[in-house]
This record gives structure tokens, C-alpha cells and sequence, in this order.
């Protein structure tokens, strides 16, 4: 049997929500990960450094006894965040990083920000303090097409960020489409880029031939196969630009299998499984240790894992659901085999 050990992972960008939706979710991420950046999309939305220790410990209450998992906390950007607040952040040891969302852009971002150039104090403030920006990626505009949001943005207010300021530290998050590749490959070391397994594996097709699948309906949205090859093409290259960030994005069963399904998919459950999956038909499974266990350390200024964990090319079915009582999460590849197992 194929087995393949790595250095233990870390996830960074996953939601594991709060409440009856975190005691669900974090076990997954806790048995692959040795740490994740936690995102701040709550409601309501966590804005200050207080609101992200409380988050913290909550978090650290529902881990799983004995587990090692650590949180890496966040900060949503608003209009309204004080320059002394990003202070703040960059004196606590737990916070790694604020959240830019565009407001609209995607769920529960309704607090995030309506115009970049007024919050460009803050960007000041960022690059000034070296704390990675966070950036969801996609332009709000509703005339501008779904599937063009990313590029569109790249093109005009992320090009604008870089160009204002140059050193800022930039993860831009689950890219999704070539042009978004491109445009970090000729940025300074200081620019980098999640990528989902989501968007490994699928194009707009699982989506949306042959009837509406609302698990495979995430934001950005799943892109035409020629994006899909070139996240491929960057996430196996083994440049350090290119990290993993699932952004695993639990909600439950019926708020995605609805008339305005929510969006999100949910991967925790099986997230270095699927990655392995996608560099394995990529050809390239010895670079997945570089994508998923050193790049994103590196770019975060933290050490890199000493434990390792273990991948055997064994099939098993992903179950339909995950949760009890009146939570029901379906995960992505719920009914269906998965060809990796960790062991
Ligand atoms: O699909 C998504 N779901 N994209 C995001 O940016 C947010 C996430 C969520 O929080 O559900
Ligand atoms: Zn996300």
C-alpha cells in the first residue's frame, strides 16, 4: 500500500464558526493540523483584539482533550478599526493577521469595507507593524459578472494596494483564476496566495451541469477548467508563493440546499486528503509537503512543524453529514469515496 509522510500541516484560512457549529467542525481540523488561521467572519464580526482572545478561548475550551491545536486569531478590518487597535494586534502574540472583506462580497460580510482608499490609513498602519492583510479578493459591484469579480479586482484595487504600498504583507486568499496566479508571481515576496482544495479539483462544471450542486457553491465561485490547471500548475510548483488555506466554510445542511443557498464548502473533514488527491493527479505528491507544511510557516514568520503525519492510498466514503441533533453540515464529497486516508 502507497504511503506518503509529511511534516504536520497547517490550514491558513479556515471558518470553524462558534457554538454548536465549532464543537462539530474543529476536531477535523485539529486531527490534520498543528495550527490554522482562524477567520473573523462571525456574527457579529470579530473587530478588536479582546474579541479575538474571547474567541480564542472558546476555541481552545472545545478542542478535544489532549489535542495540540493552535488558533491563529484574526482581526476583521471595518472603516471603524482604530489605528490603535492594529497596535495592539501586533503586540499580542495571538494575532496573526487582519481580514480584509469588501463589503458584500461574501457571508457575513456586511461590516467589511464599502471604499479601500478610505481605509488606507490603516493599510499604513499594517505595513508599518509588518501584520499580513488578508484579502478577499473580489470586486462587489453587482454589474460586474460573478466570475469576473476576482480579475477585476486584481486589476484595479489590488494593484492599487501593492503600488501605495509596497512593503504590506498580503495573503490574497483562495485565488481562483489565472489572471490572480499571475499577478502574484510578479509581485514582491511580500505578496502570497491561498488555494482551496475546492478549487484544485473542480471546475464551474460540478456546479452547475446538469443541475444546481449547492455544495460546490463557494465565493469566489468555482472558475472554467483553464483557471483550475493554473492553480494546479501554481500550488505543485513548489514556489513558496502558494500555500494551503481551505477556507473550509461550514453552514448547516439546509441553508445551502435552499432557494439563496449560503456559500461555502465544507472540507475540514477530509482537507490533507483532498489536497493529496489533487497533487497526485497533478503528479507532483512530492511537492505537496512544501505547499501545505512549510510556505505558509515561512511567509507567516513562524517555525515550521516538527511532527509528521502519515497518508495511505486507501478509499473510504465520506459520510452524508456530520453533526447531531439539529446541526447537519454536508461536506464536500459527501456520499463518495475519497482515495486518501490519514493513518
Ligand atoms: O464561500 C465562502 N464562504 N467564501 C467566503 O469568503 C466566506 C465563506 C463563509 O464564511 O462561509
Ligand atoms: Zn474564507
Amino acid at each position: 500500500m502507497k504511503t506518503i509522510t509529511i511534516t504536520k500541516p497547517d490550514d491558513w484560512h479556515i471558518h470553524v464558526r462558534n457554538g454548536a457549529v465549532l464543537k462539530t467542525v474543529l476536531p477535523h481540523t485539529a486531527k490534520q493540523f498543528a495550527r490554522a488561521i482562524i477567520m473573523p467572519n462571525l456574527k457579529p464580526p470579530v473587530t478588536t483584539v479582546a474579541q479575538a482572545l474571547a474567541y480564542r478561548d472558546e476555541i481552545l475550551q472545545t478542542l478535544p482533550l489532549r489535542s495540540s491545536f493552535t488558533p491563529l486569531m484574526t482581526l476583521y478590518l471595518t472603516a471603524q478599526t482604530e489605528l490603535s487597535e492594529i497596535k495592539k494586534a501586533a503586540e499580542s502574540e495571538y494575532i496573526h493577521a487582519f481580514k480584509l472583506y469588501p463589503a458584500g462580497a461574501t457571508t457575513n460580510s456586511d461590516s467589511g469595507v464599502a471604499d479601500i482608499s478610505a481605509i488606507y490609513p490603516l493599510l499604513a498602519e499594517l505595513e508599518k507593524y509588518a501584520i499580513p492583510l488578508l484579502i478577499h479578493g473580489e470586486v462587489t459591484d453587482p454589474a460586474c459578472d460573478i466570475f469576473d469579480r476576482e480579475q477585476v479586482f486584481v486589476d484595479s484595487t489590488l494593484t492599487e494596494i501593492t503600488y501605495k504600498f509596497p512593503g504590506l504583507r498580503i495573503v490574497l486568499e483562495h485565488v481562483t483564476t489565472t489572471e490572480a496566479v499571475e499577478f502574484v508571481l510578479a509581485a514582491g515576496a511580500n505578496v502570497a496566495a491561498t488555494i482551496t482544495p475546492q478549487h484544485l479539483l473542480y471546475n464551474r462544471n460540478a456546479l452547475l451541469a446538469g443541475g444546481v450542486r449547492p455544495h460546490y457553491y463557494c465565493l469566489p465561485i468555482l472558475k472554467r477548467e483553464s483557471h483550475r490547471q493554473s492553480l494546479v500548475k501554481a500550488a505543485t510548483s513548489g514556489n513558496p508563493k502558494f500555500f494551503l488555506g481551505t477556507d473550509s466554510a461550514p453552514h448547516l445542511t439546509h441553508t445551502k440546499e435552499n432557494a439563496c443557498g449560503c456559500a461555502g464548502c465544507y472540507s475540514a473533514h477530509a482537507a490533507i486528503e483532498l489536497y493529496a488527491d489533487a497533487f497526485e493527479q497533478a503528479n507532483a505528491l512530492d511537492k505537496l509537503e512544501g505547499f501545505a507544511s512549510f510556505f505558509g510557516a515561512d511567509f507567516y514568520r513562524l517555525p515550521r512543524n516538527t511532527d509528521t503525519i502519515s497518508l495511505t492510498k486507501t478509499s473510504w466514503r465520506v459520510p452524508f453529514y456530520y453533526g447531531e441533533d439539529t446541526i447537519s453540515i454536508t461536506p464536500l464529497k459527501a456520499g463518495e469515496e475519497i482515495n486518501w486516508k490519514i493513518c
